[in-house]
């Protein structure tokens, strides 16, 4: 089962970005898969919790260096979106490991809406400017 599929309205028509959402969304979706588990045990849902947040600094990394490197003129506001959402999933996981909160399927919701809000707004107004520069 999937939680969130991947379409082609997403595509910012740059393969690796493109690559790089579907994995995030396979991640979400394998912990979607493991919560519709009825015994999910905690070091399995930490597990893809701590893969999501890696993958989520990894995949900014990749946006963040190129706006840097071909002086992207909104690089400060759309990093300002990735260290808002770093800082959460930051916190989730940190939270989650603490017992200070569950995960369950409003988290699966939360990052969805946020990526696929992001990915709709932020990530395609850069597209035209980074293909222009041959990324
Ligand atoms: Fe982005």
């Amino acid at each position: 089962m999937s939680f969130i599929e991947w379409d082609d309205k997403y595509s910012v028509n740059i393969t690796k970005v493109d690559d790089q959402h579907k994995h995030f969304m396979s991640i979400i979706n394998k912990l979607y898969d493991a919560l519709m588990v009825d015994q999910h045990p905690k070091p399995v849902i930490e597990k893809i919790v701590n893969e999501l947040v890696d993958y989520t600094d990894y995949h900014f990394k990749t946006e963040e260096n190129w706006f840097e490197q071909h002086n992207y003129s909104d690089k400060e506001a759309h990093k300002q979106q990735h260290d808002n959402l770093r800082a959460q999933v930051y916190k989730l996981r940190d939270d989650f490991a603490a017992n200070r909160v569950e995960i369950d399927l409003s988290v699966l919701s939360f990052l969805t809406e946020w990526l696929v809000e992001h990915i709709l707004g932020s990530d395609m107004e850069y597209s035209p400017y980074l293909i222009s520069k041959n990324v």
